[in-house]
């Protein structure tokens, strides 16, 4: 019996230290100290013995049940100790290396100048439209007192997008001084950005298709005075209090009077330079009130209302403001020059 018990404990203990793992050793508790484990067998066993033997062999039984539980307890916990440590290894993160950098970019340097803008108006009670790019010849032209037969509306100027010329990309924003017109109550204030296109070749100052920014102003008394006073105190804002502006006389079908307004040459302040192709001014914008034909069609009562409208070309705007040389740089996004702003 002394043997045996001697035996039991030498094979489970050395079974118990190497256990790989939680499971087996379970299995192992099970089988040495379980109910019908094999220290509960040899235990039964007792019966057996002579009485007077007993309380060794109890004694020594108690003692190897013991030191199997110590191992167990010994075991498992080198065992978690082990699963912990190989967690750790596969979890390892090296807080010392590089992070995978996030490129954040900006706004496009047009964009900065488009914000602005619509800032200085929205500031003196503009409100912000939308309008399309596919438009009908009706409204890009017609109600814009500009009939058939005008040289704006051939077809080596104009993107047309049907045969009978009914549809075309809008060559102005200005079909949107009609939209308003025809959609908004009296009095107006509006601002219409966007896109417009012509047939026109790319060059350091043209491109096919560029940025227009519309303005109407629709309302009782509303005069040129109204227009320069407003036209000039946007560029002023925009480029600084010290700049200057002129007026032209010019013609549009669907103002009138009408005018352009240059703004004196950054680089040369007005004595001619290249940028400013020698003429010490640039041209930035088309003006003029709104003709009472084009407020008729729109239902327009012109013995009470008058206003004034504006096309500003936005890349010449910002191409001013952030000193641009080439038109093509603004659309060419390569980020060497992007970054720039
Ligand atoms: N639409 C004109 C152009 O593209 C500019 C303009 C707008 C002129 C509004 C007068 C009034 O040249």
């Amino acid at each position: 019996m002394k043997e045996m018990l001697q035996q039991l404990r030498r094979v489970a203990v050395d079974a118990i230290l190497n256990a790989a793992d939680a499971e087996c050793l379970e299995a192992l508790r099970i089988q040495y100290l379980g109910k019908k484990g094999e220290l509960t067998k040899l235990l039964k066993m007792m019966g057996k013995l002579d009485p007077s033997e007993r309380p060794a062999m109890g004694q020594l039984a108690n003692q190897v049940r013991a030191e199997v539980e110590n191992a167990i307890a010994k075991r498992r916990a080198e065992v978690e100790q082990m699963l912990l440590q190989a967690r750790l290894e596969s979890e390892t993160v090296d807080v010392t290396l590089p992070g995978t950098e996030q490129k954040v970019g900006h706004e496009h340097p047009m964009y900065i100048v488009l914000d602005e803008i619509k800032d200085i108006f929205i500031g003196m009670g503009f409100e912000v439209l939308d309008g399309p790019e596919v438009e009908q010849s009706d409204y890009n032209f017609t109600k814009l007192n500009t009939d058939e037969g005008h040289p704006a509306r051939e077809w080596s100027d104009t993107f047309y997008l049907t045969e009978d010329s009914s549809i075309l990309l809008r060559t102005q924003t200005s079909p949107m001084q009609i939209r308003a017109m025809e959609e908004k109550p009296l009095p107006i204030r509006m601002l219409a950005p966007g896109r417009v296109y012509r047939k026109d070749e790319v060059d350091a100052t043209h491109s096919p298709m560029f940025h227009q920014i519309e303005g109407m102003v629709i309302d009782k008394g509303i005069t040129m005075a109204d227009l320069k006073g407003t036209l000039n105190a946007v560029m002023k804002k925009l480029y600084g209090e010290d700049t200057v502006t002129r007026f032209r006389p010019h013609h549009f079908p669907f103002t009138e009077p009408s005018c352009e307004m240059d703004v004196q040459c950054h680089k040369c302040g007005g004595r001619g330079c290249p940028t400013c192709k020698g003429e010490g001014w640039i041209e930035v914008l088309g003006a003029g009130m709104v003709h009472p034909k084009v407020l008729e069609g729109c239902g327009i009562d012109t013995s009470v209302y008058s206003g004034y409208a504006f096309g500003m070309g936005l890349e010449r705007l910002a191409m001013r403001r952030f000193k641009i040389s080439d038109l093509r740089l603004i659309f060419e996004n390569d980020v060497r020059f992007l970054e720039q702003f």
